[in-house]
């Protein structure tokens, strides 16, 4: 049996403007590496973080990774320890999905570890319970696309048995631009912002919009998918959160990206373009004007990620 493993785990885009909890895709860059290694003390150990400046606990009880971890081995009705190792490369609190990566690369690890063969959809209600450690909420719409790759449709999560995962088809000249300001957006608090009644109307927008996206997606219709990233809910209330959003996404627009939106619940934005030279003027454009609301950030520019968690040793 493979006693240690490592691997890469994608950040992802939560949301895709329209779609609140339901809708993520992973990329390529930024990722974090996770080392998982089997012990024979029959305890999960979070051995050490690097990346993190501290902030993250090493608690097995408190750390998502350790948690979606304890989850899976209960499930397994097992008593096997585990050895974590994280080594974190995308900014924590950012909206790229950081604690989903590090749930997402546990369990896929763990799988692979132990030889279990369990669903990808198992292994997603696992990380799903790191979530909720995270930030009070067992969405999927990272951990997802995180262990499936490429786009996810969540079209149930709740209760957790009807959890129901959709791949969908990724157009091939798709690229994302990501900016991530230098300021950070505690998930709880974000979801705290939220208005729990809708407006009809707005529901009606809000669905024809993720929709559309489906459609755009699934026939490579970069018209469509550019019509259809429009968000009437969350983006309102969140886009106060971040200085100089609607600034940022406009010289996206203006530079050619088919759509932009909050990144998860933010503070990182993510525009989608149909090539690659494009992404790139445009994730130059948005930092200009993230520079101009006095916002230092970091920015990538990567295809769209199909293979999510991936072993690399
Ligand atoms: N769908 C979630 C939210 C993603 O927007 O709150 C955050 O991780």
């Amino acid at each position: 049996m493979q006693k240690t493993i490592k691997v890469f785990a994608p950040a992802t885009v939560a949301n895709v403007t329209c779609g609140f909890d339901i809708l993520g895709f992973a990329v390529d860059a930024p990722g974090d590496e996770v080392i998982l290694s089997l012990n024979s003390t029959s305890t999960v150990r979070i051995l050490e973080i690097t990346g993190d400046d501290g902030q993250l606990p090493l608690d097995p009880l408190k750390n998502t990774v350790s948690v979606a971890i304890l989850h899976m081995l209960k499930f397994l009705n097992s008593n096997q320890g585990v050895d974590i190792v994280l080594h974190k490369r995308m900014p924590l609190g950012s909206g790229l999905g950081s604690s989903a990566a590090s749930s997402a690369a546990g369990v896929v690890a763990l799988n692979h570890l132990l030889d279990c063969h369990l669903s990808k959809r198992q292994l997603v209600m696992f990380a799903m319970e790191g979530e909720r450690v995270a930030c009070g909420s067992a969405h999927a719409d990272n951990v997802a696309p995180a262990i499936f790759g490429g786009f996810t449709l969540i079209r149930s999560s709740h209760p957790l048995d009807t959890l129901d995962v959709i791949s969908i088809n990724t157009p091939k000249d798709l690229y994302c631009s990501i900016i991530h300001p230098n300021i950070k957006i505690n998930t709880w608090v974000a979801r705290g912002i939220l208005n729990p009644m809708i407006k009809l109307t707005d529901a009606v927008t809000q669905w024809g919009n993720v929709a559309g996206l489906i459609a755009g997606l699934m026939s490579d219709d970069y018209a469509l998918i550019a019509r259809s990233l429009t968000d009437v809910i969350v983006e309102p209330l969140r886009a106060k959160l971040i200085p100089g959003f609607y600034d940022i996404k406009n010289a996206a627009l203006e530079a050619g990206a088919l759509g932009v939106g909050i990144s998860g619940s933010g503070p990182a934005i993510f525009a989608l373009s149909n090539s690659q030279a494009v992404a790139t003027k445009v994730v130059a454009k948005m930092q200009e004007s993230a520079a101009t609301a006095q916002l230092l950030s970091e920015t990538y520019v990567s295809k769209i990620n199909s293979n999510g968690v991936k072993i690399i040793d």
